[in-house]
């Protein structure tokens, strides 16, 4: 696989509104890519557009529908999709669930993660192309206070490991690459994981988050997000602050 140049490429972003899909989008459109941006909320587009500028096209649609991934991707032919958009799970233990909260992040992430590296494989894209899916580092960890927070973002983990393999399979030149976040405060989503996990612990949040290391903000994000893209072998890596690592 060439080392492969992002500058004139059309990249689809989910989640552009703010947290790591603004931060991804900005550091596409820094390295030369027109960027689709993609979320529900278009006041938060808007704010992005207003500092991007004409290489930022904002979409207001859901992420996690099936029709949105087929008309975007027929629409833009990318030859970069990031899923960053995910919902913010609720906080809260086992019994403090119910199925409708438990599954959200069934019903978004994985939804979106299966619509969109589906079609990108089915239509298919072009070859070098990549899709690149937001995991999280809690599908490695786990994570008991946001139900079926963990288990869904294991299995984003797991479409975009087949999809990589049917690629592969079927010649189609296509990397399918997750991404895999530690926790940060940086973000609405994080933010809220974060209180709730201090609070359990009996901290206050700035503790918890010192207790932690580095924080991961958004810029990093993109920056490892261009990393991942230049890479010659991609599959899933951990984000720290520290930059990406490749996992086994
Ligand atoms: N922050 C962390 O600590 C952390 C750690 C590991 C993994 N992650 C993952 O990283 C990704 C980004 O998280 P974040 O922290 O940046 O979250 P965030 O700050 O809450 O931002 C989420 C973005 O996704 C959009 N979005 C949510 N649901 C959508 C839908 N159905 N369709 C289209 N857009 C949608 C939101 O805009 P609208 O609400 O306006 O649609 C917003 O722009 C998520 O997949 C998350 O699970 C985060």
């Amino acid at each position: 696989m060439t080392k492969f140049d992002i500058a004139g490429t059309t990249a689809i972003v989910t989640g552009a509104g703010r947290g790591f899909g603004r931060g991804v989008a900005t550091a596409l459109v820094g390295a030369g890519a027109h960027v689709i941006g993609v979320a529900r909320g278009g006041a938060q587009l808007d704010d992005v557009g207003a500092q991007l500028g004409a290489r930022f096209t904002a979409v207001c649609a859901d992420a996690a529908d099936t029709a949105t991934a087929i008309e975007l991707i027929d629409r833009y032919r990318p030859g970069v999709i990031v899923l960053a958009a995910g919902a913010a799970p609720r906080m809260g233990r086992l019994v403090e669930q119910t199925w409708e909260s438990f599954s959200e992040n069934w019903n978004v992430d994985v939804a979106q993660a299966f619509a969109w590296i589906r079609h990108a494989l089915q239509r298919p894209l072009a070859p070098g192309s990549t899709v690149v899916a937001f995991s999280s580092g809690a599908a490695v960890n786990g994570s008991p206070l946001s139900g079926g927070y963990a288990g869904a973002k294991s299995t984003v983990r797991f479409i975009a490991d087949y999809a990589a393999g049917e690629s592969d399979q079927a010649g189609l030149g296509i990397n399918v690459v997750s991404v895999l976040p530690q926790l940060t405060p940086a973000t609405d989503l994080g933010a809220a994981a974060v209180a709730a996990y201090a609070a359990a612990a009996g901290v206050n949040p700035d503790t918890f988050v010192a207790s932690r290391g580095a924080v991961l903000v958004p810029e990093q994000v993109g920056k490892a997000i261009l990393e991942i893209l230049a890479a010659p072998q991609r599959r899933a890596y951990l984000l720290g602050a520290e930059g990406p690592t490749q996992l086994p």
